[in-house]
């Protein structure tokens, strides 16, 4: 069974039919060709695939594509603007947030979701926000640095 659904992905209008069992990673990945967002465990553990939805993190692994409809979808590739990397982005960069990388997408969009509710966090804050997002290289002393630095880059 098939459903016509209509959304807003990083402020563009799009709007398709998709299986209803369609997930909302394989819609943003195949039918989008966004594939920034990235699947880790597949199972709403690992915290790879988060986007938000009106402004709210969720797990596009575990989200069906249907449940979009109608709602505001951010993924990594929204954070820039003008040509310009959000505040989040240019810290993990410049203080080493990421290794591999495979992690970093969905780090980076939780670490947007908590920064526009406290755009300064304490190290406690940051621990406890991003607990959902696994990585399995850095250590998280570089992602917890990059996330608390972030305020150096928003003008
Ligand atoms: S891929 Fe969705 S939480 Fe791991
Ligand atoms: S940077 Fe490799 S899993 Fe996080």
């Amino acid at each position: 069974m098939k459903k016509n659904i209509k959304f807003r992905v990083n402020g563009k209008r799009v709007e398709l039919e998709v299986p209803t069992n369609r997930l909302l990673i394989d819609c943003l990945r195949y039918d989008l060709g966004l594939t920034g967002t990235k699947e880790g465990c597949s199972v709403g553990v690992c915290g790879a695939c988060t986007v938000l939805m009106d402004g709210d993190m969720i797990s596009s692994c575990l989200t069906l594509a249907v449940f979009a409809d109608g709602h505001e979808i951010t993924t990594v590739e929204g954070l820039a603007k003008n040509g310009e990397l959000h505040p989040v982005q240019k810290s993990f960069i410049q203080y080493g947030g990421f290794q591999c990388g495979i992690c970093t997408p969905g780090q980076v969009v939780a670490a947007k979701a908590l920064l526009d509710h406290n755009p300064r966090p304490t190290e406690e804050e940051i621990k406890d926000w991003m607990m959902g997002n696994l990585c399995r290289c850095t250590g998280y002393y570089k992602i917890i640095e990059s996330i608390q630095r972030a305020h150096e880059f928003a003008k």
